[in-house]
């Protein structure tokens, strides 16, 4: 098993809770590569993720998303961030629980739909759903997202915050635990 240190450190959490910025500010305290996900998908596909969902399906993108996310699990010393539909799919829960530590950005309902307008557009999932609707895929992702190592709570905190309390909490479980 790898060291607690030379973890790979994983962001989950609903799309738009601030996974990558949150994750870039991590890996910089650290010293760390950081990566996300969709953007890598986002470049070998040459398109963003809701374009891939229009010409290619929905299918064709998880299952890159799933292959990506377990190699990439398997690697030491990143921070990674997760597209937000990925912590449902199981393997893809086991292998970054197995080989990383994950984190999970938890912000409430409430907080996350003052933000709606600024991530509507570019997130697949979101299109042609009334309100209620979103609410709705909202908690019915929480159980998937229970399933971490750490969470914050992030409704009253800003991303700096965010970010120097999980680098804190790392160094202070590297030097209890090793
Ligand atoms: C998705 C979230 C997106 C992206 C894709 C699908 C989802 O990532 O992976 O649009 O199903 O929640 P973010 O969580 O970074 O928005």
């Amino acid at each position: 098993m790898r060291k607690l240190r030379e973890k790979s450190i994983v962001f989950v959490g609903f799309m738009g809770v601030g996974k990558t910025t949150i994750g870039k500010l991590v890996a910089k305290k650290l010293y760390r590569d950081f990566i996300d996900v969709d953007e890598e998908i986002e470049k070998e596909f040459g398109m963003p993720p809701r374009q891939i969902f229009e010409t290619f399906g929905e299918k064709t993108f998880r299952d890159r998303e799933q292959s990506l996310t377990i190699s990439l699990s398997k690697q030491p010393l990143n921070v990674i961030s997760l597209g937000g539909g990925a912590f449902l799919n199981e393997e893809i829960r086991k292998a970054c629980l197995e080989n990383c530590l994950v984190f999970f950005l938890d912000l409430s309902w409430d907080s996350w739909k003052e933000r709606i307008s600024l991530i509507i557009d570019s997130r697949p999932v979101l299109q042609n759903k009334s309100l209620d609707e979103i609410e709705e895929l909202f908690y019915s992702r929480q159980k998937a997202y229970s399933l971490h190592n750490s969470k914050v709570k992030t409704d009253n905190l800003n991303v700096e915050e965010v970010a120097d309390y999980i680098t804190e909490s790392l160094k202070l479980a590297w030097e209890l635990y090793e």
